[in-house]
């Protein structure tokens, strides 16, 4: 299973913040300005994430396949596990943007990762939300080829609970044909 850091979500649109610091002391302090610093909302985590699955490094029999399924657009329910650090997160994510492009993104994957709620209630709103909604017919877009399908990144998947869990699997159940897991 993957993770994808919640703040992540909201950096790829990476904004830089040019802080100056008012100061308290008086009218002339007022103006004086304090260099500009220039700050990347991005940490380095996500900053230097690999964006495509053939960028994922020492993971070669994994590259291979993966490769194979975004060829194909066949992309089957995954498992990813291994050590924190070695990619799993990374991995998915990659791959979900590489199969919808950035335009159909947030409409085809939803991610979930440890920071968001694990009990049966995100079941019931966000995923049952979000497995409801229909997809197209799965036509290539902008060079992505847009599967009819969507993927949820369900992200330190061990860590639902139990009825949560039990709840998922229905969801997955009533809709197979539209819903991929990782
Ligand atoms: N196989 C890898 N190839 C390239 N970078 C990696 C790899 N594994 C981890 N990283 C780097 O480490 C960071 C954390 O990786 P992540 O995919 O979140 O690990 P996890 O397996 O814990 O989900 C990423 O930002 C990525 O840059
Ligand atoms: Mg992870």
């Amino acid at each position: 299973m993957t993770t994808g850091n919640k703040k992540g979500k909201n950096t790829e649109g990476r904004k830089e913040v040019a802080l100056t610091q008012a100061s308290g002391e008086g009218e002339g302090a007022s103006k004086r300005k304090m260099a500009p610093v220039v700050q990347s909302s991005q940490p380095w985590v996500e900053k230097y994430r690999p964006k495509q699955v053939k960028d994922v490094a020492h993971q070669d029999e994994v590259v291979r396949v993966l490769t194979n399924t975004l060829e194909t657009a066949n992309c089957p329910h995954m498992l990813f596990y291994g050590p924190p650090g070695t990619g799993k997160t990374t991995t998915a994510l990659a791959i979900a943007h590489q199969l919808f492009g950035p335009e159909l993104y947030k409409s085809r994957v939803l991610e979930l990762n440890a920071s968001d709620d694990r009990g049966i209630n995100v079941v019931r709103t966000k995923i049952k939300d979000f497995a409801a909604v229909a997809v197209g017919s799965g036509q290539r877009q902008g060079g992505y080829p847009c599967p009819p399908f969507k993927i949820i990144i369900l992200d330190e998947a061990d860590s639902m609970t139990e009825d949560a869990q039990a709840c998922f699997i229905f969801l997955l159940g009533s809709h197979c044909r539209t819903l991929q897991l990782m």
